[in-house]
């Protein structure tokens, strides 16, 4: 049985394959239709979730499979101490796979130690986000035709971001991807993941000013400064408008840059740049569901 912690679980080759089937899906999704017939998805999460919870489950419901769960701690038996080892350990048997977030790292992992079903980490505090890097990396497939060979910007609050821990894990793993990491003092990427790229020889560069980058981007991945991970209110009102993606910015970048999001956003894209077609972060979501019901099939051994 396989679980999904970090997107390292899945070789690069086997992101292929999950890749190659998202991509089938898209192109014929009556063929998958009733795969997941009589299998039940659990969601459960202890956090507040709207797009990654309802693409975990659109997927199941186009598989043709049924959804249970809960939507926040405060509805399920954490309220009454209950731990979340107990809570899988119960949920394994109302279920067949589960998705789950939790505020805290490492709770996924303690999950998928008790657990006897497959358990997908869907977001654990500032740690990981497994599947939002899996919807990335196949957009940037899809739309891009390629994932290596490219110069990333990742801008905003590239600290508490687990999005942006996962994408860049996952990433340096393809060849010749640089990274530049746009973000103020405050919110730069961890200390541990520098030290990674130190390690693997992996070229990037640290800025504060977006303009001064924007052209040589192939790809730029925006974040959200991340309210409810911050210790005081004053320090994140001072940082949340610190980047605001504008028209005039999207001027400076190329042609064919891709500008993407795990959303929801805030204030750091200007809705203006929506008509843009370099703005790809709404496909990015459909994308999101595509991979989600080729990750459930895989795991639940059905591709
Ligand atoms: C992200 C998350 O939860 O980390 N959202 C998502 O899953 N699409 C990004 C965010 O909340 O900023």
């Amino acid at each position: 049985m396989r679980h999904l912690m970090t997107p390292l679980d899945f070789s690069v080759e086997e992101l292929e394959r999950l890749f190659d089937l998202a991509a089938d899906i898209e192109r014929e999704p009556s063929k998958y239709a009733h795969a997941c017939d009589g299998k039940i998805l659990a969601t459960c999460f202890y956090e507040p979730s709207t797009r990654t919870r309802l693409s975990f489950e659109s997927a199941m419901i186009q598989l043709g499979g049924q959804v249970l769960g809960f939507s926040d701690a405060g509805s399920s038996s954490a309220t009454k101490g209950e731990s979340v080892s107990d809570t899988i350990r119960m949920i394994s048997c109302y279920s067949h796979i589960c998705a789950m977030r939790h505020p805290k790292e490492g709770s996924a992992m303690v999950a998928s130690m008790a657990a006897s079903i497959p358990v997908i980490n869907a977001g654990d505090g500032g740690h990981q986000h497994p599947t939002q890097t899996l919807t990335d990396l196949l957009t940037i497939r899809s739309l891009k035709g390629r994932l290596d060979n490219f110069t990333i910007g990742l801008c905003g609050d590239l600290k508490f971001g687990r999005t942006v821990h996962s994408l860049i894990n996952a990433l340096v793993r393809y060849d010749n991807v640089k990274f530049i990491f746009i973000s103020p003092e405050e919110l730069k990427v961890p200390d541990y993941i520098i030290e990674m790229l130190k390690e693997k020889n992996i070229p990037f560069e640290e800025v504060i000013r977006l303009e001064d980058v924007m052209p040589s981007l192939d790809l730029l991945y925006m974040t959200r400064v991340q309210r409810e991970r911050f210790f005081n209110e004053q320090d994140y009102v001072r940082l949340k408008d610190f980047y605001i993606l504008n028209k005039e910015k999207m001027d400076l970048a190329k042609e064919d840059m891709l500008v993407l999001h795990p959303l929801p956003r805030v204030n750091e894209i200007s809705v203006e740049v929506d008509e843009d077609p370099r703005a790809a972060y709404f496909r990015q979501v459909q994308y999101g569901v595509y991979v989600r019901m080729a990750l459930i099939l895989t795991l639940l051994e059905l591709a």
